[in-house]
């Protein structure tokens, strides 16, 4: 069900109300022009695609196509095409897809929605290109196989695998797993198949009941029997502690709940992803700028890392939240970060940070990878805010699909 809580009026009214003095949007799609260009030279030099996901000891890192970033490259590049209409973007975003092809069947974690759906998903969206609809329902497959049925959940990670394999747990599932949804909802959509969509719907219902505390903040890791469908208990991966609320997971929640509601039109998703945006935006932690710091209960805060990618995420989702509520704060603060996050505090000057648009991100603090450095999805979601906000800002509905 699609829904459009603003009139075509109302949405005219704060096109007029909400037109910026200076152009953040195209300022920053001239910044990202520079940096991507030079990435793409870089990924593309070798005999093979290769995937860009951070920069590090002056170094661009680059990550196997089974990585959980492996798709947003490729995003990155079609929503740059989709935000200048210059095909340069779209032929370097298909090229950076394509080298994912294989991932359709990969089965051994859950990511697949994000690698698949960033990727493929944006390029049919934005081109209708032949088979990649085929692709992402072979995706959907792939990650149907994770549903253990008496807990109703998506099994997020192996539980004898990697440093997962060291935890004990026998099922475990991250908060980061809403955001493989979307991709089961669409294969409902081209297959007619009701099993992904219910599959979708399971997962976000039993997350709902589970996932949470009282305050709306969520854990990151809840562990299920997959044969009995009890929580066995609850705790942390990538946060400061099991009761502490780990920043991209609480982005990840309200981005989750948001796009649930759009593709079902279920208030109980809105209300959620609502009253998560509450806990975000009163939160005491949550700094002047709307940067998060890493983990919104850090003991050592303010001395400790901010991650632009989590404010890339919930300015997102927060654009996308005005959208179906027409609550003005949502889109205040959505643009006070993209502001922040457009300012030489986290923007990088062109022909720096190894290409990357955005600075400061954290990755897993508790495995000592990925902190204070760029990461290929906060420029993903970065680009995805500016995107919305414009189409917001020419009272159009934020979120195409
Ligand atoms: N999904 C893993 C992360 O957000 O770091």
């Amino acid at each position: 069900m699609k829904l459009k809580f603003l009139s075509t009026l109302a949405l005219a009214v704060i096109a007029v109300q909400c037109a910026p003095k200076t152009d953040i949007i195209q300022d920053n799609i001239e910044n990202a022009k520079i940096q991507l260009k030079s990435l793409i030279e870089a990924s593309e030099a070798g005999d093979t695609v290769r995937i860009p996901s951070t920069y590090k000891d002056g170094e661009i890192v680059y990550v196997p196509t089974d990585d959980w970033v492996s798709g947003f490259f490729a995003g990155t590049l079609w929503y740059m095409y989709e935000l200048t209409g210059d095909e340069y973007w779209a032929d370097h975003a298909r090229k950076h897809t394509e080298v994912l092809d294989s991932i359709q069947y990969l089965k051994w974690h859950h990511d697949i929605g994000f690698m698949i759906y960033d990727s493929y998903g944006n390029g049919l969206r934005l081109k209708n290109i032949d088979g990649y609809k085929d692709v992402i329902v072979n995706a959907a497959k792939s990650l149907s196989t994770r549903f253990r049925p008496a807990a109703g959940v998506i099994q997020s990670w192996d539980a004898d695998r990697g440093w997962q394999g060291t935890r004990g747990w026998k099922c475990p599932v991250i908060i980061d797993n809403m955001m493989n949804l979307e991709l089961l909802i669409k294969a409902t959509e081209f297959t007619g198949d009701s099993t992904f969509y219910k599959i979708a719907v399971s997962h976000a219902d039993n997350t709902m009941k589970n996932h949470y505390r009282p305050d709306y903040s969520t854990y990151h890791v809840v562990d299920y029997d997959p044969e009995t469908g009890e929580v066995r208990g609850r705790c942390t991966a990538q946060g400061y502690s099991d009761e502490s609320a780990w920043a991209r997971g609480q982005a990840w929640s309200l981005y989750g709940y948001t796009v649930m509601f759009r593709y079902t039109g279920d208030m109980k998703y809105l209300e959620r992803a609502q009253k998560v945006a509450d806990y975000l935006l009163n939160n005491p932690n949550m700094p002047e700028d709307l940067v998060p710091y890493w983990d919104f209960d850090c003991p050592d805060i303010p001395d400790t890392y901010r991650d632009a990618s989590s404010a890339a995420v919930i300015a997102s989702a927060l654009y996308e939240l005005y959208g179906f509520t027409a609550n003005d704060l949502y889109k205040e603060k959505a643009d006070k970060m993209i502001e922040s996050l457009s300012s030489p505090a986290y923007r990088a000057e062109p022909g720096t940070n190894g290409g990357f648009i955005l600075m400061h991100s954290v990755g897993s603090i508790p495995h000592g990878s990925s902190i204070d450095v760029p990461l290929n999805y906060a420029d993903y979601y970065f680009l995805e805010a500016l995107i919305r906000k414009g189409n917001i800002e020419k009272g159009l509905a934020p979120v195409k699909y």
